[in-house]
């Protein structure tokens, strides 16, 4: 204790399992406050503790943490203490707010008491050499001087009406702390201690299991990351929405903008195709997911015309196949102007060579943390999947893998850091992750990753970098996967 200030000193926490109610006793006496903390808690646990410091826990064959205590049977009224100790913990809150209202005020009192010492000073000073002062300036001190009183006695009336509160307060707490004490007295068979026992226990139990849990957990990564070992699960799906043009529009595209340098920016995207399952005309675009869900603040635009459901949307443009060509089109979507022409070379078009159980699909734009990609076969390949690195500027390919996998034999494609994860239908209700190709490596590899779908077609994935989500169009559903990756092995 220190002046006007007062000091609380916090328990050691530690020491109490979480939802113990402590009692704080407290003396009050004008000018100065004295604090102490009552040891009954504390003494309760020490003496009590001893019952049942050795309940071991054991792990049954199904791997459960379990133990038992004894509880027993008494009259002791358990459920009013613990109200008391609730009441009682909230009234000391209280009293805590409003004692350091009484030290700020204390403080602001001290400060203007001071203000007006120091303009007492410069008016006497004033009057002193008076001479080269105006009547004026000595009536703007004097109203500073005015005001400054006025403040004081109100925050001294405050102060008042809080050193009130703070004594009743007090009062309630005496008397709770002497009513428990009391019941403490009688609690012979040691409830209290035997509740938070268990409650200590049960918080171990808790504790033991979520370690145990902890081996599944996945491991996070950072928006963006490639600092994991690629894709290991996969979420089961979450169906956004119908898309805005309804149920026969079962053939499109969906996702989520990525921009490298401001993944603050939200954009979605949704793009059914026609009818024909060929042409693409029209897309909405919404600023946020809240939106999107609502159908709300759509932007609706119009081009003439993209094919297929292979299109991606990467900083802020749409990336797409030109309608019966092998050009590559980027449409900037501030404007929806189509800013990039450019022919893929040699692809395959007309679908020759598309994704099996998706018609026009021959070229597949995909975006992952490196930026933009295209997915599609060559006649030279004899319909294996080619991947292209592109130059997001120009739509220049920049390089060229060769895989061995038939295209048309899988359902879709995207890629993450480099690697082209392709699926195939399981059946009706499930697909596959089945084949991996690492641009980074130059390797093929086989997983099995088992997703779930609603209905039997994916039209399209979309992979979302910064979210780590998949944006699939089911015939005519938007839905989404959150993936799972594995931590690198080293
Ligand atoms: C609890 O068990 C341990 C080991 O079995 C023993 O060392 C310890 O003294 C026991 N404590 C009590 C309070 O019985
Ligand atoms: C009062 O005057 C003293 C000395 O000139 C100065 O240090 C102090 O900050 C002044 N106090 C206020 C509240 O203006
Ligand atoms: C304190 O307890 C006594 C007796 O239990 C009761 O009469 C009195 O009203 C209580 N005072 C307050 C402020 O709760
Ligand atoms: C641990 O996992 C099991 C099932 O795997 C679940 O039922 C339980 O609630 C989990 N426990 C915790 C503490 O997360
Ligand atoms: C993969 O995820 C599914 C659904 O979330 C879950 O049921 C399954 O246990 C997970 N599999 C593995 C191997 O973690
Ligand atoms: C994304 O677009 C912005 C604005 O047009 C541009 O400044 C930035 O360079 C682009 N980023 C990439 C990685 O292309
Ligand atoms: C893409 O093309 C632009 C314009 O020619 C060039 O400035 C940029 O360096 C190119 N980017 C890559 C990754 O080659």
């Amino acid at each position: 204790v220190e002046q006007t200030h007062v000091y609380l000193t916090s328990l050691d926490m530690g020491k109490f399992s979480h939802g113990t109610k402590l009692l704080v006793k407290a003396i009050f006496k004008e000018p100065i406050f004295y604090f102490y903390l009552t040891a009954s808690i504390k003494k309760l646990v020490y003496h009590l503790t001893q019952p049942f410091a050795n309940v071991t826990g054991s792990l049954n064959d199904k791997g459960v943490c379990q133990c038992s205590v004894y509880l027993p049977d008494t009259t002791f009224p358990v459920q009013k203490v613990e109200m008391l100790q609730i009441t009682a913990y909230t009234l000391s809150e209280k009293f805590d707010r409003e004692l350091s209202k009484v030290s700020q005020y204390t403080a602001a009192i001290e400060i203007y008491e001071q203000k007006i010492r120091n303009l007492t000073i410069k008016v006497e000073h004033m009057e002193k050499t008076s001479v080269s002062y105006t009547e004026l300036d000595f009536q703007l001190l004097k109203l500073e001087i005015t005001e400054m009183e006025r403040l004081v006695t109100q925050l001294k009336s405050t102060l008042v009406g809080s050193n009130e509160i703070v004594e009743q307060l007090y009062v309630e707490i005496r008397n709770l702390t002497l009513i428990v004490n009391d019941l403490e007295s009688l609690d012979k068979n040691n409830i209290l201690a035997i509740r938070r026992e268990i409650v200590a226990l049960q918080n171990r139990l808790k504790e033991c299991e979520t370690s145990r849990n902890q081996t599944n957990t996945p491991t996070y990564f950072p928006p963006g990351s490639c600092g994991h070992g690629g894709i290991v699960n996969i979420s089961q799906p979450y169906v956004v929405q119908l898309n805005w043009r309804g149920f026969p529009f079962k053939y499109g595209a969906w996702g989520r903008d990525f921009f490298p340098q401001t993944p603050q920016n939200d954009l979605y995207w949704v793009a059914p195709l026609n009818t024909d399952g060929r042409l693409l005309e029209y897309y909405r675009l919404y600023n946020s997911y809240d939106d999107l869900l609502l159908f709300k603040n759509a932007r609706e635009k119009r081009i003439v015309y993209g094919e297929g459901s292979g299109t991606a949307v990467y900083n802020n443009s749409m990336y797409y196949n030109i309608y019966n060509s092998r050009d590559m089109g980027k449409l900037d979507l501030n404007t929806n102007t189509l800013t990039v022409r450019k022919t893929l070379p040699d692809a395959a078009m007309g679908n020759r060579f598309s994704y099996a159980g998706v018609g026009w699909q021959d070229i597949d734009f995909a975006v992952d943390e490196s930026g933009l990609w295209v997915i599609y076969s060559t006649e030279d390949s004899t319909g294996n999947i080619v991947i292209s690195k592109l130059n997001e500027t120009t739509l220049d390919v920049l390089h060229t893998w060769k895989t061995k996998q038939y295209k048309p034999s899988v359902s879709n494609a995207f890629i993450i850091c480099g690697v082209l994860y392709a699926t195939r239908p399981v059946n009706t209700r499930k697909e596959e992750i089945f084949y991996t190709f690492n641009t980074n490596t130059e390797q093929e590899g086989k997983i099995s990753i088992i997703m779930d779908k609603m209905l039997e077609t994916i039209q399209s994935i979309n992979y979302n970098p910064s979210d780590h989500t998949l944006y699939v169009y089911n015939d005519g559903y938007q839905v989404k996967y959150n993936l799972i990756f594995q931590p690198v092995l080293h």
